[in-house]
């Protein structure tokens, strides 16, 4: 079965540069960001894998967690990491996943045949404290990830998780937000008293709630 938004994500044990992991207990109530590689030692991946070490500080900030996978060897991890420091200037700061029997790239159904057999496609999946699955990107082997919009998703999923509001194209944080359909114009007075504007019945914007 695939994994669908607001399902469990599964859990799994694995071998990872940073030792055996369980899924669950590493990601121990936090947000997690679970992304796959085709493989190592390829360019793209190598300068996503740098970008993410380079972010983790930002990933702190939102109490969330990065895992990475392909479904190469420890041992290849481990050279392929010197290159990753050496190339963009970083250390990987995050644990990266060995999957060469394919059991969490089946898990996750991140190999897509018709792209490649033996190879993942580029997958992110950003899990919830309550281990759902909150989103699912599929990008292309040939296409190297936004790291920022994995950012901003998550600024956006923490937001809408503690208010009734929705977040609207290209939306950063700090920008006006959308009161919830749900939301009925009563209540949406006393839940935003700085008011909100009424651009149409249903498409109702206010400051950002928490900014
Ligand atoms: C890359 O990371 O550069 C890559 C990996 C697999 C296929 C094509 C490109």
């Amino acid at each position: 079965m695939p994994v669908r938004i607001g399902d469990d994500a599964p859990n799994f044990t694995c071998d990872t540069t940073e030792g055996k992991v369980d899924f669950y207990d590493w990601k121990a109530g936090k947000w997690a960001v679970l992304f796959s590689h085709p493989r190592d030692f390829t360019p793209v991946c190598t300068t996503e894998l740098g970008a993410v070490a380079r972010l983790k500080p930002e990933f702190d900030k939102r109490n969330t967690k990065v895992i990475a996978v392909s479904v190469d060897a420890l041992q290849d991890h481990f050279r392929w990491v010197g290159d990753i420091n050496e190339v963009c200037k970083t250390e990987v700061n995050f644990p990266m996943i060995a999957d060469p029997d394919k059991s969490v790239a089946n898990l996750y159904d991140m190999i897509h045949p018709n792209a490649s057999d033996t190879a993942t496609v580029r997958s992110v999946f950003i899990v919830g404290p309550d281990n759902k699955v909150k989103l699912m990107l599929t990008y292309p082997a040939s296409t190297g990830r936004n790291f920022q919009e994995i950012l901003r998703v998550i600024d956006s999923l923490q937001l809408t998780a503690g208010h009734k509001v929705s977040t609207p194209a290209d939306w950063k944080q700090g920008e006006d937000v959308i009161i919830g359909s749900a939301v009925s114009d009563d209540d949406a007075k006393k839940l935003f008293p700085n008011g909100y504007t009424a651009v149409k019945p249903y498409l109702r914007v206010t400051k950002q709630p928490n900014a």
